[in-house]
């Protein structure tokens, strides 16, 4: 067998669990944040990168993706905080770096985007989901497009060019010309990225409750189809490459950061919740906040762990890989393999 090498992870994820209130599709590792402990978590999640660092030392970080949960409910002081912990243990001295943080609108006045840009923040990805206000109140959110427009109009002025926005379609009641319109008026900002959904629905929300008894009013798959082909054409039309499923953007602009995701690359990840891939051991963290607080008094804040074998690794990358338009590359395969790694697959495959 050839060596399975995995370098110090390039990426880091890092998890706030915390968001305004619970959008009636999500199962993300979110909780309403009235009443938590914000101060209580940020000194666990500093505890938790100390040991992570410790553990694996990084290499050149080249991608910090910060989700949630709603990263950006955070008070500007306790933003300040996060990121000036995020900068004392992960070298983020690239100059290409790119750190994204995800954003919902209506959470970023100016002064907080002024504190996410001092803490190297450059890249801000904002759940819009719609542009219909009726669709938006149906599903939960507690933004409406005017939010939206101001929250991007405030990151424009604080400097942020590299913006995004999340689309979801096939929604209760929504045909495929609410999403064209909702699509028009999302390409009419020029961004440079825009990740469109389709809705999943999951266990343990609103939605499934719904769904089970029949109440939950969804396009035909057909329709969904439609949908999905209607904003490939146009997003392509516009000049955006659709170079993941669900991933749209101007040449240049692909997130990095997920793209280590989808290479199978190793990534830490910190935070309730939150997956990591280092050092071949996958790793998912606790994911109550109490919980998650109590476990990294005493250690790494570990739910579970396992290590991965060489052939399932190899299983991953293809899978992964293979949601990319780029595909999967023999050289990159080489790089985490070994040379004639990708000769013996393809001839047990
Ligand atoms: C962690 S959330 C993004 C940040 C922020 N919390 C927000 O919602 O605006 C990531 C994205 O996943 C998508 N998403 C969440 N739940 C989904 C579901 N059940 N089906 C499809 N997409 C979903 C939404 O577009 C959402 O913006
Ligand atoms: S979709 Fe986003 S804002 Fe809504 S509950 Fe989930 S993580 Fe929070």
């Amino acid at each position: 067998m050839s060596p399975f090498i995995q370098s110090a992870p390039k990426a880091v994820y890092i998890h706030i669990p915390f968001c305004t209130n619970k959008c009636h599709y999500c199962d993300f590792n979110s909780y309403v944040l009235k009443g938590q402990p914000v101060a209580d978590y940020l000194d666990a999640l500093e505890r938790e990168m100390a040991l992570t660092v410790a553990a694996v030392p990084p290499g050149r970080i080249e991608t910090v993706f910060v989700g949630g949960g709603t990263p950006t409910v955070l008070l500007p002081d306790q933003m300040e905080r996060f990121l000036t912990m995020v900068a004392r243990h992960f070298p983020l001295d690239d100059p290409n770096l790119e750190f994204t943080m995800e954003a919902n609108p209506g959470t970023t006045d100016e002064d907080k985007l002024a504190v996410m840009k001092a803490g190297g923040v450059n890249r801000i990805s904002f759940g819009v989901q719609s542009f219909d206000n009726g669709l938006l109140h149906k599903i939960g959110r507690i933004h409406n497009t005017d939010d939206v427009y101001r929250s991007l109009e405030n990151a424009r002025k604080l400097g942020f060019d590299n913006l995004s926005i999340d689309l979801m379609f096939g929604l209760p009641g929504q045909t495929t010309e609410h999403m064209r319109q909702s699509l028009d008026a999302a390409l009419k900002l020029e961004l440079r990225h825009y990740s469109l959904y389709s809705l999943k629905v999951e266990e343990n929300t609103l939605f499934h409750t719904l769904y089970q008894k029949g109440q939950l009013p969804l396009p035909s798959e057909e329709e969904e189809v439609e949908m999905f082909l209607m904003i490939r054409e146009r997003l392509q039309q516009a000049g955006y490459e659709q170079y993941e499923i669900s991933n749209f953007a101007k040449p240049g602009y692909e997130s990095r950061h997920n793209t280590t995701y989808w290479r199978n690359e190793s990534y830490y990840g910190l935070g309730a919740g939150a997956h990591g891939y280092v050092s071949r051991q996958r790793h998912v963290n606790v994911k109550g906040i109490a919980d998650y607080i109590a476990a990294a008094q005493g250690g790494l804040p570990i739910m579970e762990k396992e290590t991965v074998s060489e052939a399932e690794a190899m299983e991953d990358f293809m899978m992964v890989g293979l949601r990319l338009l780029r595909g999967v590359r023999r050289d990159d395969f080489a790089r985490q393999f070994g040379g004639a790694a990708w000769m013996k697959y393809s001839a047990r495959s």
